[in-house]
């Protein structure tokens, strides 16, 4: 990593502000002055600001209960973005992992480790998702067998891997997949003939929504959660 990054990361500082403090011999690297920004800091260099050695923040993982009307992106021009709901200090250093529409509630993982995030969303590792879907019309007889089997859905020439229907009512059931397309849910039930009225996801892989956080809220994930999704 920079130099600059690296003491803007580990100091909570602009990088403007790091470069006045290059600039001015405030920073050290192994012992010497270093005043160029775009060093590269070699694994385990010992970086010093006005003599007080530095480390990097380590790496944070939250749990966020989506609330509808908020964006899964890290800016938007018009509608609050998931990020707003963190009142964490340099929040703009996290991203949420993988996407739940605007209208979807329910469970979100926000993090600063890519390789963590990669790896939840990355299509090989096929991380289960469970969302419990509330349906415009009651469910047809043979629903869970058709998604059992895999459905074709629109614009796509590759049917769904198999997904696990639990009726709940005749209009809310409870879906499991094992994959991650644009629109996933709501197009897999398009498919069958229904749509979709309120969709909320309520795991990933391991890590359930914690009962205990309202829509809006968030918490830190624990160690284990954490692992689970490694
Ligand atoms: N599938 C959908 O259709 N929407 C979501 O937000 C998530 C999965």
């Amino acid at each position: 990593m920079r130099l600059d990054r690296y003491v803007s990361q580990a100091a909570g500082v602009s990088r403007a502000a790091v470069r006045a403090l290059l600039r001015r011999g405030a920073v050290s690297v192994d012992g010497r002055v270093v005043k160029a920004a775009d060093l590269q800091v070699p694994a385990g260099s010992r970086v010093e600001l006005e003599g007080q050695p530095l480390a990097l923040p380590g790496p944070r993982y939250f749990m966020l209960h989506k609330p509808a009307g908020v964006v899964c992106s890290t800016s938007d021009g018009e509608h609050a973005t998931v990020l707003s709901l963190l009142a964490e200090p340099r929040r703009e250093l996290l991203h949420p992992v993988g996407r739940l529409d605007i209208d979807t509630t329910g469970l979100v993982l926000l993090t600063d480790d890519g390789a963590w995030s990669h790896g939840i969303t990355s299509p090989r590792r096929h991380r289960d998702k469970v969302y419990r879907a509330t349906l415009a019309e009651p469910l047809a007889a043979d629903a869970a067998a058709r998604l059992a089997a895999g459905l074709l859905l629109k614009g796509e020439e590759k049917p769904t891997l198999p997904a696990q229907l639990d009726i709940l009512s005749p209009t809310e059931a409870r879906i499991t997949l094992h994959e991650g397309r644009y629109h996933q849910v709501k197009r897999m039930f398009a498919a069958l003939g229904n749509r979709v009225i309120a969709l909320h996801r309520e795991a990933i892989g391991a890590v359930v929504l914690d009962p205990s956080l309202a829509p809006g809220q968030y918490r830190a994930l624990r160690a284990d959660e954490v692992a689970a999704l490694r």
